[in-house]
């Protein structure tokens, strides 16, 4: 199956998040970011911005950044970065980024706009300096990694780590507007690349059963950020995760907990490893394990299964972990809110495209799978 082709008159995709409360746009497109101060004055009507980005991505796309919300007429654009990796999701980074942006705020009479310039991290932690200060100010996610772009800058998740345990802190905020030029994807490593192709390959599982067979015949061009692939691809996983997040913003009716699938044993093992697996690779040995309980139950047949290792194996994913105490794996399988909260809760496919919640999965099957 081939992408619809690149339509150059219309560089940009729109999803509409309708909330209750709040609607938001999504803008998808390649080469676009020259659009970003437009799309922004559309949205609120502040003239300065205060940028959070990371030491990594800073130095790429920060001050091309600045210069076009300059042109637009943003006077005040301060950028700041914090260090790269998940350790800047944390209550000391929290706490520094307050602080830095109670200093931009001060002597500018309107609510401060923050603008989150990066991957699951800085949208995470900067979205939560967003939600808790001045009792919320406006938000905007620019993601710079292909996870981000598919998955967390959507859908107003924020928070840090605490206590070892991965997103303890937080709440549900949504940004303004979530701006995606995917050109800015160009400098991720092939291995940023894998772990948002797992987040992909997720959605497929979970709702898609057309993307995944998409996926099947083109990872290679995925892996090569080719741009109508993946123009095609980012499009298709926003568009399912706006309609699941619009069915349950607040994660409650067990329609959003569908978008954990691999994430249970995933965080798990990410946290075992102490982050030395990334979180698209831990998410792929997830996703596989937690397949190994859905063949135990009877729920899904051997040949998706088997599909599904493939696929992830193709993409340059790990579908075994490296040998952890099955006790340490319990010890933050306990941490996780979601887990523990639902008694031993498992998304679980039933085929490629369809998963159910399952409660209450004997510990002998986790350990085994
Ligand atoms: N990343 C999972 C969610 O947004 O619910």
């Amino acid at each position: 199956m081939t992408a619809p082709s690149w339509d150059t008159t219309a560089p940009e995709k729109t999803i509409k998040v309708t909330l209750d409360t709040q609607s938001y746009n999504v803008v998808v497109g390649y080469n676009n970011l020259s659009r970003l101060g437009r799309h922004i004055r559309q949205v609120v009507k502040n003239d300065n911005v205060f940028v959070l980005t990371d030491t990594r991505v800073g130095p790429l796309h920060a001050v091309r950044l600045k210069e076009t919300l300059q042109t637009d007429g943003f006077k005040d654009v301060t950028v700041v970065q914090v260090p790269e990796g998940e350790k800047s999701k944390s209550m000391e980074e929290y706490l520094n980024i307050l602080g830095e942006v109670h200093r931009f705020s001060r002597g500018k009479p309107e609510k401060a706009l923050m603008l989150n310039l990066g991957g699951g991290v800085v949208g995470d932690l900067g979205g939560f300096v967003a939600a808790t200060y001045t009792r919320g100010c406006n938000y905007i996610q620019v993601p710079t990694s292909l996870l981000a772009a598919v998955d967390s800058s959507l859908g107003g998740k924020v928070g840090v780590d605490f206590a070892g345990a991965k997103n303890i802190v937080g709440s549900f905020y949504q940004p303004g507007l979530v701006f995606i030029d995917l050109s800015l994807l160009k400098t991720l490593e092939t291995k940023e690349v894998r772990t948002g192709l797992a987040e992909v390959v997720k959605y497929g599982v979970i709702k898609d059963s057309t993307l995944f067979r998409y996926c099947e015949d083109n990872y290679e061009k995925l892996l090569g950020l080719d741009p109508e692939a993946t123009f095609h691809t980012v499009g298709i996983c926003l568009q399912i995760k706006a309609g699941v997040v619009q069915e349950d913003v607040l994660d409650r009716k067990g329609i959003r907990a569908a978008l954990n699938y691999g994430h249970t044993i995933g965080h798990a093992i990410e946290a075992a490893s102490s982050y030395g697996y990334s979180h698209g690779e831990a998410v792929s040995i997830g996703m596989v394990a937690e397949n190994v309980i859905a063949r135990e139950l009877g729920l899904l047949d051997r040949e998706s299964a088997g599909r599904v290792k493939n696929l992830l194996k193709n993409i340059g994913l790990p579908v075994v972990s490296k040998k952890f105490p099955v006790s340490e794996v319990f010890s933050y399988l306990s941490r996780d809110k979601k887990f523990t909260g639902g008694a031993n809760r498992f998304v679980l496919p039933t085929e490629i495209g369809s998963v159910k919640l399952v409660s209450g999965v004997e510990e002998r099957l986790v350990e085994k799978a």
